[in-house]
Parts: C-alpha cells; structure tokens; sequence
C-alpha cells in the first residue's frame, strides 16, 4: 500500500457497478490500485466497456452477472469472484430499482419487486460476501437514499426500501463490529444516472434552483464518500448513513 495506492492489493466488489455511481465508485477503487470484481443484472455491454476502459488500471477489473433479488446467483457470483481474486475486502452495493407509484396503484407484486432487489438483495449480499472478508478489516457499504429521511409524494416504496437499508446498516454493524467489519451507507441526493433521467428532464432545472450549492450531484461527488468509508481512516465509523445532496435536506 502506498499514499498513491492506498487500494494497492485489496479486492474490492461493487454490485451495481456496471453504471451510474457504481461506475464511479469502481473507476475510483481501480485508480486507487484496487482489484474490482464488478456485478451487474444485464447489461453485460456497459460492464465489460467498463473493464476495457480500466485494462491499463494497477489493478485488475472483472465483470460478474447477478440478479441480487436471486440467492443462487448471488452465492455464484461472490464464488466466481472469490475464484479470481482470492477474497473480499471491500463490498459495495450499488445495485438498485426506484420505480414510483401513487398510493392508489401499488400492489404485492410492485412491493415484492422493489424490496427484493434493494433489500433482500442488501441483506443477501452481506451473508454471502462476509464469510471471504478479513476480519478485523473488512468494509461494507450500502446505497440508502435522501427520500429515506425525507420522502416525497409517490416514492413510499422506494422510500421505505431505502430507510430498510440504512436500518441494515446500523443493525449489522453491531453484529459483524466484533469481527472488526464496519458497515455503512451512502443516502444520496438526485444524481445525474440513468436512473434519474427522468426526473431531471422534467424538473431538473427546480432540483438545480432548490440545491444550495446550485448544481445537479454527479456520480464523483459519491464515489470518493465511499473510497473513504473503505479506507483505513474510516475504521471508527461503523453503522452510520452519510446524507450527500449538496444542501437539499
Ligand atoms: N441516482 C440517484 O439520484 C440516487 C439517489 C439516491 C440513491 N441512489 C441509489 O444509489 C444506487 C445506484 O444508483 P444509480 O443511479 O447509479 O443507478 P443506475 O444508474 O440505474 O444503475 C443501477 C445499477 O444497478 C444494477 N442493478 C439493478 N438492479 C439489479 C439487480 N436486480 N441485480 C443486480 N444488479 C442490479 C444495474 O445493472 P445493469 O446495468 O445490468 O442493469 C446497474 O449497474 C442505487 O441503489 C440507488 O437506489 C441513487
């Protein structure tokens, strides 16, 4: 490990890494000097460029296939990843849906869908990852939300799914502190992703003029949270939510 590469050597897994701030946040290990072991649902075009984008990085980078909602394709997946990179240092779960629906069209099977990638998911990944972490020294790091600590219309499900994981975050660092993993969250502001291309066509100019530091967040403005968390400085801080939304909330 070096001041340049402080990542030198560790492995890192970002799940959700093949786009938007997972990206970011793989980008950030790789120029660190990380192996990243990248997880992604589909759109295996988008992680393999990813990976031949970093083929000059320190470390290495590969991409994985899972459905986080599928236990088997998650225990697959972290083998898989085990099998090239020899251990887990660094989880990261970027892997995430926000569909909104008003109170009156929500059914079952929207809430199973929306909890069983954000939530079972998280908890999931966490019991797979964990038995290949060091112990003291392993990371983990969720993704819960802004519209955790304050909703707004048509974004209940979301909303609660993302309160679940900052709650996660809290319960299992009481569970996993005495293996000296830390866990903690990220609870974003709107960024710039696909995922919020949407929104910001449509009232990205009032999220701007509402945003006290007067601009849209991008995935950078994430990635080095996170970098920090999994960093050795970070050690002391275990079960928190870091809120980052330029000023919203
Ligand atoms: N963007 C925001 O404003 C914002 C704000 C607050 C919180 N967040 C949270 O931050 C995280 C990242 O958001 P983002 O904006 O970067 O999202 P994004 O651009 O939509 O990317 C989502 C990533 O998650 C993967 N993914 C989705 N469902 C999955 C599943 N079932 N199994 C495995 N991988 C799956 C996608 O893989 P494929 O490429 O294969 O589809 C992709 O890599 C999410 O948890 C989100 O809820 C985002």
């Amino acid at each position: 490990m070096t001041e340049t590469n402080p990542f030198e050597g560790k492995v890192v897994l970002v799940v959700g890494g093949s786009r938007g701030i997972g990206a970011a946040v793989v980008r950030k290990f790789a120029g660190l000097g990380a192996h990243v072991a990248i997880g992604y649902r589909t759109r295996s075009h988008e992680a393999e460029a990813l990976v031949a984008d970093l083929a000059a990085a320190r470390g290495r980078t590969k991409a994985f296939m899972a459905d986080v909602s599928q236990p088997e394709a998650i225990d697959l997946m972290v083998r898989d990843a085990v099998a090239e990179f020899g251990r887990i240092d660094i989880l990261v779960n970027s892997a995430g849906i926000n569909p909104y629906r008003p109170l009156g069209t929500i059914d079952a099977a929207f809430v199973r869908e929306v909890l069983d990638v954000n939530v079972l998911g998280t908890i999931l990944l966490t019991q797979a990852v964990v038995p290949y972490m060091p112990s003291p020294g392993g990371r983990i790091i969720y993704f819960a939300s802004r519209l955790a600590l304050s909703p707004l219309a048509t974004t209940a499900v979301y909303a609660a799914s993302k309160a679940a994981v900052a709650t996660l975050a809290h319960a299992f660092s009481k569970e996993l502190g005495p293996k000296g993993i830390t866990v903690n969250a990220v609870a974003p502001g709107v960024i710039e992703t696909d995922m919020t291309s949407a929104i910001l066509r449509e009232r990205g100019e009032a999220i701007r003029a509402s945003t006290p530091l007067g601009r849209i967040g991008t995935p950078d403005d994430i990635a080095g949270i996170v970098t920090f968390l999994a960093s050795s400085d970070a050690g002391w801080i275990t079960g928190r939510t870091i809120l980052a939304d330029g000023g919203v909330t």
